[in-house]
């Protein structure tokens, strides 16, 4: 086994692998009329496929997987797919991204195929906020799905909300209260530019600079930060049995400390959330043999992984939404 290493020196022992586009939700700052396939589009990859992308990654050294969407949930093989990966070699972390629709049902079946963490977009714990951003009123629910993650023992339990401007910035005392008793990571995530977001973006784009100053003043104490810890700078409180993390893509080498590839959910590699360079993985993984073949096009593309994304000059590469690169 060789693992990957890019010409910044940066390693890549996790992938990020959507697994559908779509999605149920319709998030102001990601699908906003809902998610609507292009037409001729190919399906996502089978389980057979997912097998052999899998023993691919693991020959070049990857151990963590994340299965994202769109929403992933929206698979109705998931729980085949979260068997397959985690049988796969290498794999011993298996993560999912989730908006946490079937999360209070479908939990028990998820982790019995071996999904071991899970992170859930909470962009409020305002009940009329958050079916304002969402389009569906469901967060009671959802926030039950999250007591049944944390009692049932998985490894980690993350929430994500994304900071918008005039719509949900002012919730820290509400979360703060939350947090008290839920022994959650939450990340507080600036909103990122995709090409479909342009107007909401500069209506609602906002720094989380003055939180993480607020969160200092009041006695949260910044953790110590691998080189290769991912994208949250953390925070934790005595008080508190939760942790604050803060996702901030603009600031000052945020890029520095990637430790991720990805693949979308038709096979192409992606070797940034914004990247305009990955190719079609596909046609490496329709028979067994093809492992060798695989391995020398990933390994192939290593080279051409930029130091970071272009998000600072107002591009946003080929995305239009994360839906499509799985976050
Ligand atoms: P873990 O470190 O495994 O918990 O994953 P994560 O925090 O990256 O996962 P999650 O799917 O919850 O993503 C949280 C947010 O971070 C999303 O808004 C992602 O788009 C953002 N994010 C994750 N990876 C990257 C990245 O490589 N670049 C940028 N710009 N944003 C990222
Ligand atoms: N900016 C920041 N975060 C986003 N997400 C989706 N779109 C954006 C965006 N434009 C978040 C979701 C989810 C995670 C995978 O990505 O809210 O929590
Ligand atoms: Fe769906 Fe996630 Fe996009 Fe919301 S942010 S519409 S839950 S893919």
């Amino acid at each position: 086994m060789t693992p990957l290493a890019d010409r910044y020196g940066r390693r890549f022992p996790y992938l990020r692998l959507s697994i559908i586009p779509a999605c149920n939700f319709r998030c102001t700052y990601c699908l906003p009329h809902g998610y609507h396939a292009d037409a001729g589009m190919p399906g996502p990859l089978s389980l057979d496929e997912i097998t052999r992308l899998l023993r691919g990654f693991a020959e070049l050294g990857m151990h963590k997987l994340r299965i994202t969407g769109g929403e992933p949930s929206v698979r109705h093989d998931l729980t085949e797919v979260l068997r397959t990966a985690a049988a796969a070699p290498g794999v011993t972390r298996l993560a999912m991204t989730t908006n946490g629709t079937l999360l209070s049902r479908r939990l028990g079946e998820w982790m019995d195929a071996g999904l071991n963490a899970i992170n859930v977009s909470v962009d409020s714990l305002d009940r009329a906020t958050f079916a304002r951003i969402t389009g569906h009123d469901r967060l009671d629910d959802i926030l039950h799905g999250v007591d049944m993650a944390l009692a049932a023992g998985l490894s980690a339990v993350k929430l994500n909300a994304v900071l918008l401007k005039d719509v949900n910035d002012n919730e820290l005392p509400r979360w703060l209260d939350y947090l008290r008793d839920h022994a959650v990571g939450l990340r507080f995530i600036e909103l990122m530019q995709t090409g479909d977001n342009l107007a909401f973006f500069r209506d609602h784009h906002v720094s989380a600079g003055l939180l993480e100053t607020e969160l200092q003043e009041t006695g949260w104490q910044a953790l110590p930060r691998a080189a290769d810890a991912g994208p949250a700078r953390e925070y934790r409180h005595p008080g508190y049995a939760g942790r604050i993390g803060i996702i901030a893509p603009y600031s000052k080498d945020f890029c520095a400390g990637c430790n991720r590839l990805r693949v979308t959910a038709t096979g192409d590699l992606r070797l940034c959330l914004f990247g305009e360079f990955g190719i079609p993985l596909r046609p490496w993984l329709q028979r067994d043999e093809q492992l060798d073949d695989l391995v020398r096009a990933i390994g192939g593309q290593i080279g051409r992984k930029e130091q970071g994304h272009f998000l600072h000059e107002g591009r946003t590469g080929i995305t239009p939404h994360l839906a499509s690169t799985g976050g």
